[in-house]
């Protein structure tokens, strides 16, 4: 059997990763859901993948008008540009009435397959409550398997805002550690995913060296 007679001393470099968040908050920097997205980046930088933090406030999109829409709107063609590039993505959105920003949707609706199908997903939700974003994380992971996309079971939700971060900046230090793991999550299995077709030319051949 050829397979275990070679030793194979080359070594397929890992995969470049590139994740891209989208922040589905209007309030800039003053967005606890744009803190907690960027502290996954930066652990998703950390983590060898190069990142792209969307934040929806700094864009001037459209609503969606479904098939009206055109490709000429500057502002769409930035926005898919920047999704297309990644590999893997992360939404993030403050819950709003139990559910993830329209923000968000609509920027979500302004895109489809090209942007997201076959793509891996992290999850992230921001509430004011002591509920949690549970709602905003299920309903993005009904809409991301619309779109045909690959959701994490991990995910991230930050209930009672107010004691989570104070001036800016995260200070409950559990909650930091599993919004990095989320990071370091979702490179790794979008590095995992991005081998999936190489995997199978390579079995395919393994399989034809064997009959
Ligand atoms: C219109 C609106 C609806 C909201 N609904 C909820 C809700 O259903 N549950 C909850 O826990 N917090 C709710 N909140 C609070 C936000 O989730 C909270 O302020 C969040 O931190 C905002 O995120 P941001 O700082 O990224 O903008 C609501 C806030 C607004 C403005």
């Amino acid at each position: 059997m050829t397979r275990s007679n070679t030793t194979d001393t080359t070594r397929t470099p890992l995969a470049p990763v590139h994740i891209a968040a989208i922040c589905g908050s209007m309030r800039g920097d003053r967005s606890y859901t744009r803190v907690a997205l960027a502290l996954a980046l930066d652990s998703a930088r950390n983590a060898g993948a190069t990142v792209d933090l969307i934040d929806l406030s700094t864009l001037d999109l459209p609503l969606c008008s479904g098939p009206d829409d055109t490709d000429d709107n500057p502002q769409i063609v930035s926005l898919k540009a920047r999704v297309q590039a990644a590999q893997g993505i992360l939404l993030g959105s403050p819950e709003y009435h139990n559910s993830f920003s329209g923000v968000l949707k609509n920027a979500l609706d302004l895109m489809g397959g090209d942007e997201f199908r076959g793509k891996v997903f992290g999850l992230l939700g921001v509430a004011g409550g002591s509920a949690g974003a549970v709602n905003t994380l299920g309903h993005l992971r009904v809409v991301v398997r619309g779109v045909g996309g690959w959701s994490l079971p991990v995910q991230i939700s930050i209930p009672n805002v107010g004691r989570a971060f104070a001036d800016g900046k995260m200070v409950d230090s559990g909650l930091e550690e599993r919004i990095r793991f989320l990071g370091r999550e979702l490179v790794r299995f979008t590095r995992l995913h991005s081998l999936v077709p190489e995997l199978e030319h390579r079995l395919i051949e393994i399989i034809d060296e064997d009959v």
